[in-house]
């Protein structure tokens, strides 16, 4: 049985692609584009990621992108992540973009899915890795500006598959954005949710009943509602958890505290995703190997939450059973 974690093949479902950023490669994009940082070096940055709570963090997560200018600089930061989750296992990857954090400061939606979307065709080349691209609003902008990037969006529609809602939580419920995921999924897309990270089960609730959403963003809060819990299991509806996010951000004290073993003792499709690798301290089999090692989990464990992984991606059916089978070949590996 497989019992190294980054052997096993696995989707990652919840990334930024903007929390992908390195601090060298900001600091390079700044200088090409000429754009000064408000912070002297590429240490005193990564200093700066000590974080109080997900405001806290997002506050810098916005600053940083403000580097990103041209369809190249899309293109780069989309390649690294690539690389990087090319060495962690990845072999499918559902990549949650920000559109409105880039239109906001001038920047046409275009030059930023053409960015993403040639890496995205390299990357399958390159790599071998499949991609689907989620476009995500920023549920503390306005309902009517999600609708306009919705528009914004519709001649690319090819390129999308799901729209999911995320940056900060408490206080924009789910529901301020009923129309537009209406629209949505009258378009043709998938809808998905950040819900239950720091806001409460009820906000999950909204985001399965309003917004249709066929997964939740972390989710990790659904734990303190035992009929929620009976209605994500009963609808096996998946959960992506980002355990080392989950600690920076203080969900969790530590990864010893973390509730994933009691999400997978009550029978949910939870999986494990990075959320924002450049700023959480590690790309997805980093976090597949922190959760092993803080909550003993056996090689049982993180083959099912790779198993989730694949049956939880918006894949079609061939490419799923074609997935599987890769993994159950590498779970019957000793590595
Ligand atoms: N939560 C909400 N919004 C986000 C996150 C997150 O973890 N990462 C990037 N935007
Ligand atoms: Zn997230």
């Amino acid at each position: 049985m497989v019992s190294n974690p980054y052997a096993l093949p696995k989707a990652e479902l919840h990334l930024h692609i903007e929390g992908t950023f390195e601090p060298e490669l900001i600091f390079a994009m700044a200088e090409r584009n000429r754009v000064t940082l408000p912070y002297p070096s590429v240490d005193a940055l990564r200093r700066a990621y000590e974080f109080t709570d997900l405001q806290s963090f997002l506050d810098l997560y916005y600053a940083a992108m403000n580097v990103l200018r041209t369809e190249r600089d899309f293109a780069e930061v989309a390649e690294a992540y690539f690389a990087r989750a090319r060495e962690q296992g990845v072999v499918h990857a559902e990549i949650f973009f920000d559109p409105q954090a880039h239109t906001a400061r001038g920047i046409p939606f275009e030059t930023v899915i053409d960015g993403l979307w040639s890496a995205v065709r390299e990357s399958e080349r390159r790599h071998g890795i499949t991609t689907k691209l989620i476009m995500c609003f920023l549920r503390d902008q306005s309902a009517e500006s999600a609708m306009a990037t919705l528009e914004a969006a519709l001649p690319f529609g090819e390129r999308i598959v799901a729209v999911g809602l995320d940056s900060a939580e408490v206080g924009h419920p789910p529901a301020k954005f009923r129309r537009v995921f209406e629209r949505a999924l009258a378009q043709g897309w998938k809808t998905v949710a950040h819900a239950g990270e720091e806001g409460p089960p009820a906000y999950v609730w909204e985001a399965l009943d309003v917004l249709k959403v066929s997964r939740v963003d972390h989710g990790v809060r659904s734990l303190e509602d035992p009929a929620l819990i009976a209605r994500l299991r009963e609808e096996r509806m998946p959960l992506t958890v980002c355990p080392l996010s989950n600690v920076k951000l203080r969900v969790f004290d530590t990864l010893r505290d973390h509730s994933l073993p009691r999400m997978l003792d009550e029978d949910l499709v939870a999986t494990i995703n990075s959320d924002d690798p450049a700023y959480f301290g590690g790309y997805v089999g980093d976090n597949f190997a922190a959760v092993a090692e803080a909550l003993a989990l056996p090689p049982s464990a993180l083959v099912r939450l790779a198993r989730n992984s694949f049956e939880a991606s918006f894949i079609d059916e061939s490419t799923r059973s074609a997935y599987l089978a890769r993994l159950d070949a590498a779970a019957a590996t000793e590595v």
